[in-house]
């Protein structure tokens, strides 16, 4: 078990949730509402966005009709790979040494000035708490040298709209897939700020069980990309890996049954189980692929939706967009996926979800709290 997965799994049972919020101070409410008046005038807001959620520390600047005009990332993994997960302090503390100068970049690129944004965004949650404070008290910090407002993002949001970002179109309601290494979820996509939980995973997401068992295969975390390149030259019905709840009639997800049937398979393979992890991967792959496409067009067919969007780090998985993309093709329904530049984390999504908040004047006191169990 990676030590990722274990502070994901303490998050999940309360242990890192932090108090509830301080009431909110009526000056400084009345104070984000007066810079709200001032930054609506503007004719295309800009909104400087940070993710410090886990292990990317990310800033990017998005403008007032959706466009991206900046996003940085600088990832943690090798930092982290020797502990086979993210180690929260390790990561806060890289958060802090990375910031400043990301931002810097960002408005570099940019072509803007600290006094050109309108907004500051930050995720609130759910994450790792000491992560979390790093991005949320750096955007606080500016709204309030700059005396613009601050907008607190939901990090599940930020992916639940990242297959939207860039489509002239904006958000398509329907049928909404978010996969994740800490979640597993869909849900029925009504509009900004409104989605309705259909189901969600029962023990792991689907990113940790990629995670898991890539570990069980003695490949290096995060597990999820170097199955997906094993998996191109393995046999997906090599082995018969288990569809739990695939037909249960609902909209929940279990993966803890497949990351088990492996554990029990590999023994069984003695030597010959390293010239066979191609085909292990492809199958185990073909398994998470085949529950989650089956799930989501069964919620689409449901709902009546004409839309399926698909977000999270396991959207990068090159078999899932294939699979996705001939099944929707063939049901009819016009697919979103993230690019892969939005699927694992970023800011440019957190800046967008705050874009639609900022249209709606739904601007955060800066009393207000992280919050590591954030659900939607
Ligand atoms: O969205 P994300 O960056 O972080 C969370 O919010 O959890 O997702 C990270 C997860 C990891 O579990 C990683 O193994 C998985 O996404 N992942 C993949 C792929 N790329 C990243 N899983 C399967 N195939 C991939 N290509
Ligand atoms: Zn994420």
């Amino acid at each position: 078990m990676s030590r990722k997965t274990n502070y994901r799994q303490e998050w999940k049972s309360g242990n890192g949730k932090l108090p509830p919020a301080a009431p909110v101070a009526f000056g400084l409410f009345f104070r984000a509402g007066a810079c709200y008046r001032a930054a609506s005038m503007s004719r295309s807001p800009l909104i400087l966005a940070l993710e410090t959620s886990c292990d990317e520390t990310a800033v990017a600047i998005c403008d007032g009709a959706g466009q991206i005009r900046a996003a940085v990332l600088s990832s943690q993994i090798p930092e982290h790979q020797p502990y086979g997960g993210v180690v929260p302090e390790l990561a806060s503390r890289n958060h802090l040494l990375r910031i400043r100068p990301l931002i810097e970049e960002a408005l570099q690129t940019a072509g803007v000035t600290l006094a050109d944004i309108h907004a500051f965004a930050a995720t609130a949650g759910p994450g790792l708490a000491s992560s979390l404070l790093i991005g949320n008290t750096t955007a606080k910090g500016l709204a309030l040298a700059t005396g613009q407002p601050f907008i607190a993002v939901n990090h599940l949001e930020g992916h639940l709209l990242s297959p939207f970002l860039g489509n002239p179109a904006g958000l398509q309601p329907g049928a909404a897939l978010i996969v994740s290494g800490g979640h597993t979820l869909l849900l029925h996509l009504r509009g900004s700020g409104d989605c309705l939980l259909l189901g969600r995973t029962r023990d792991d997401a689907a990113g940790e069980a990629f995670d898991k068992v890539a570990r069980m295969l003695g490949l290096p975390y995060p597990g999820g990309p170097e199955i997906d390149r094993r998996a191109a030259s393995g046999d997906p019905r090599a082995f018969d890996f288990p569809r739990s709840m695939k037909d249960s009639g609902d909209f929940a997800f279990s993966f803890s049954g497949l990351k088990t049937s492996m554990f029990y398979l590999l023994p069984t393979l003695g030597d010959s189980a390293a010239a066979r992890l191609p085909d292990l991967c492809a199958s185990f792959q073909e398994a998470v692929v085949d529950i989650l496409v089956t799930k989501t067009l069964a919620a689409a067919r449901h709902l009546g939706a004409k839309h399926v969007s698909v977000s999270g780090g396991v959207s990068c998985n090159s078999r899932l967009r294939q699979v996705f993309h001939e099944r929707c093709a063939r049901a009819g329904l016009t697919l979103h996926l993230a690019a892969p530049a939005h699927t694992t984390d970023n800011a440019a999504m957190i800046a967008y979800a705050a874009l639609h908040r900022f249209q709606a004047g739904q601007f955060t006191p800066l009393e207000s709290d992280i919050d590591p169990n954030l659900t939607l």
